[in-house]
């Protein structure tokens, strides 16, 4: 097939991107978004201090003109993101009571789902709870300071109830190479609530790539993930330069495993990206195919 969405549904799997809703009036990026790609992922839309910036008052207009656009257009939903320490509002990170952090939480979930029920494919429910470094310890985030590790649980656990049709994965960086102590802490946590029953369906690798690409075992990770009874997927692809061979080299780990299920690049072109002075994208910023998209294009 000619285009990255085409060739990955050969073998059953999505090829998205990461879409802002600012660019959708912009003729060139739309063009290239409905001829390539498969499924988006709002950049920014979704996140809590865009859909709940004040207790109780949701805002999902930006976040429905991208799913509009991706309803019209074919392209599957990767919601993104429910539960994240990072463009959080004040108010949610200023809550020390556990019962009241516990009930935002979830009504934040239960609304936010609730409002895309049926047109999100797979959710990140839960992203980056672990720190960096070699403690494998839980981040600190108002959610892990105040209702303690069995937040992660209890966030898969309503969203399960608020919709049962998507895939509810975990989402981090850094959960590349198998041996670091980042990629074993989530691993147990996977391994822990598939044992247990926790409702977790996939595991998103956010895979935002220095110039050398993967690691050499990230086709081994995403093999051991999966081989819990997940399915796993590349979410936020980038790499700093767009080496083909780096990019070809992850698009192959992936096709190596059969629950590898879709990549997602964390943008169109190089000036779309929030790393946009590596140049890490597939396309320039003219929207012309870059070296990397024929490696990518091979290796689907
Ligand atoms: C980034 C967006 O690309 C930027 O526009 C925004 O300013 C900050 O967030 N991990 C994630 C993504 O899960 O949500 C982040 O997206 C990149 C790192």
């Amino acid at each position: 097939a000619s285009t990255l969405g085409a060739q990955a549904a050969r073998s059953g799997r999505y090829f998205g991107t990461a879409v802002a809703a600012g660019r959708l009036g912009d003729g060139t990026y739309t063009a290239i978004l409905d001829r390539e790609f498969n499924a988006v992922t709002p950049e920014n839309e979704m996140k809590w201090d865009a859909t709940e910036r004040s207790r109780g008052s949701f805002s999902f207009a930006a976040a429905d003109q991208i799913v509009s656009h991706a309803v019209a257009h074919g392209q599957r939903v990767r919601g993104h993101t429910l539960v994240w320490h990072s463009q959080l509002p004040g108010w949610v990170g200023s809550i020390s009571d556990a019962t009241t952090l516990r009930g935002v939480m979830r009504s934040h979930i239960t609304t936010e789902m609730g409002h895309f029920k049926g047109k999100v494919y797979a959710w990140d429910v839960v992203n980056e709870a672990f720190a960096d470094g070699g403690s494998g310890a839980r981040r600190a985030s108002v959610f892990q300071n105040v209702l303690g590790d069995g937040f992660i649980e209890d966030a898969f656990r309503t969203a399960r109830s608020a919709d049962s049709a998507a895939k509810l994965c975990y989402n981090d960086y850094n959960i590349e190479n198998w041996s670091d102590a980042k990629t074993q802490a989530v691993y147990r946590m996977v391994r822990d609530f598939r044992s247990r029953g926790v409702p977790i369906d996939c595991v998103g690798f956010q895979s935002h790539f220095g110039s050398s690409g993967p690691p050499a075992s990230f086709g081994t990770t995403l093999a051991n993930f999966a081989a819990l009874g997940v399915d796993v997927q590349i979410t936020e692809l980038d790499i700093a330069q767009a080496p083909a061979t780096a990019y070809a080299n992850t698009v192959k780990a992936c096709m190596n495993v059969a629950r590898c299920t879709g990549i997602s690049v964390w943008g169109i072109r190089d000036s779309d990206s929030w790393r946009s002075g590596e140049h890490p994208l597939l396309f320039d910023a003219a929207g012309n195919k870059k070296a990397a998209y024929g490696a990518v294009l091979s290796a689907l």
